[in-house]
């Protein structure tokens, strides 16, 4: 059971739990899942007849829940998560992430650095990321490099940035959108699970002609855009300076053609600023908002109002916004958007109930996964995407349920739990000794 296969048709058995809709887990005891070409054909608990030729993978009673995504992450940022977190925004940029971010036109460096984020991210929860690397393109392709070693599935943006960065920043426009064309060249081709995305910072570290390219990049190239919206209220004031004939942060994306189509969304993270005006804006595009609230008290941003963007449509996944948010645990990231939620109901707004645990872990796996296709639930034609975890170390009492031992699990935020981990049905880790 335990070496890595290439045959992506099979069965497991085990306890299973995932998202049917965003109000509702389903689970099963000791029931079938059925995996053939790396699709899923479903969930059973009495397999049928024409699936019992296949291979079947016993695991007793360990969990089998849908693979995470982790929508919103800085690879080159990894290595010094959890300092600095006495900083807001523009503080911490300024005298942390553009400092490390730096460092990375040294291959040496960027190359032992992106091997300890490869190394966790295959053995955590996510088997999809939407990932920032630096604005250099030999570090981002080396990243992506070993990021396809993983056999997890990917997106990941060279950054672009042109201005208030210090050293951090390419000369002008031309020179960053040159780059980008040259990034693009270079890998065209080259790897079937690392894709790359456009990747403007935010708009204080883009000028109005390099966000302009961008939009008209995407636009000639149909590649996707990633960038960060409404974060922090210094922020926020900054980018109504910078584009003074925009009516809110959201449309200044707009003015530049960056807020992508529902066929081409963008993801923007964070939007914890963001209000009626910008939600239209959002859910008008089929934009993502990637939700990061560990990241958000980390740099004392303020908590995004989810469960209201939740109710109006807008698509949305978590991310774990590493190194802001200290971690790439997506058990923690559930956690934390749970108390965030919480807390929002009780000091900010009682009209905005707590989101559900159930919602959350919606969010977690077929919210972020939706980014990627039919990703992220076990329903029939879904990417066969898993992950098997034993949480028999923690110990119990009572007798719980399969929904109880998800909940528990997030609560605990064990990352030590994880055992095997499939994206598309092929085994990419394996934790079980022979
Ligand atoms: N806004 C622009 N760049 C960044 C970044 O690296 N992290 C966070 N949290 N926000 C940003
Ligand atoms: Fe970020």
């Amino acid at each position: 059971m335990n070496h890595l296969r290439d045959n992506t048709s099979f069965v497991l058995c085990g306890d299973i739990a995932f998202s049917e809709s965003k109000n509702k887990i389903v689970t099963y005891r000791k029931g079938y899942l059925v995996c053939v070409d790396g699709i899923c054909k479903g969930a059973f608990n009495e397999l049928p007849e024409e699936y019992r030729s296949l291979p079947l993978y016993d695991y007793g009673t360990r969990l089998i829940i849908p693979g995470m995504t982790d929508l919103h992450v800085h690879a080159p940022q990894y290595t010094f998560r959890g300092i600095g977190m006495d900083c807001e925004l523009l503080d911490w940029l300024k005298n942390y992430a553009f400092q490390e971010e730096f460092k990375y036109y040294d291959m040496q460096y960027a190359s032992k650095a992106y091997s300890f984020f490869t190394y966790d991210l295959k053995r955590c929860f996510s088997t999809r990321a939407v990932i920032f690397a630096t604005l250099h393109t030999e570090a981002t392709i080396e990243l992506m490099t070993q990021l396809e070693k993983t056999g997890l599935i990917t997106y990941v943006g060279k950054v672009n940035m042109d201005r208030n960065s210090d050293n951090l920043q390419e000369a002008d426009a031309s020179a960053s959108l040159k780059a980008t064309r040259q990034w693009l060249e270079s890998i065209d081709g080259k790897f079937k699970n690392t894709k790359p995305i456009l990747t403007p910072r935010f708009i204080p570290s883009c000028s109005n002609d390099l966000m302009r390219g961008i939009g008209q990049l995407s636009k000639e190239t149909g590649l996707r855009i990633q960038s960060h919206l409404s974060e922090n209220p210094s922020e926020v004031e900054w980018v109504k300076e910078l584009v003074p004939e925009s009516t809110c942060y959201a449309n200044a994306y707009e003015i530049f053609d960056t807020m992508g189509t529902p066929d081409c969304p963008t993801i923007m993270a964070h939007c914890v600023y963001s209000d009626e005006r910008e939600m239209k804006i959002l859910k008008n595009h089929g934009a993502y908002i990637a939700h990061c609230a560990d990241s958000n008290m980390n740099l004392i941003s303020g908590i995004a109002p989810i469960k209201k963007f939740l109710d109006a449509g807008i698509n949305i996944g978590l991310g774990t916004d590493v190194a802001a948010g200290s971690s790439m645990n997506m058990l923690k990231t559930i956690l934390i958007t749970h108390q965030a939620s919480k807390m929002y109901y009780r000091l900010v707004d009682n009209n905005v109930k707590p989101l559900t645990f159930e919602e959350i872990f919606y969010l977690a796996t077929a919210g972020g996964g939706r980014y990627f296709g039919k990703v992220g639930t076990f329903k029939p034609g879904y990417d066969f995407d898993a992950v098997i975890m034993d949480d028999s170390i923690m110990h119990t009492m009572r007798d719980i349920s399969v929904r109880e031992r998800i909940e528990r699990m997030c609560y605990n935020d064990a990352d030590d739990i994880i055992n095997e981990k499939f994206v598309k049905g092929k085994k990419v880790y394996s934790s079980i000794k022979a």
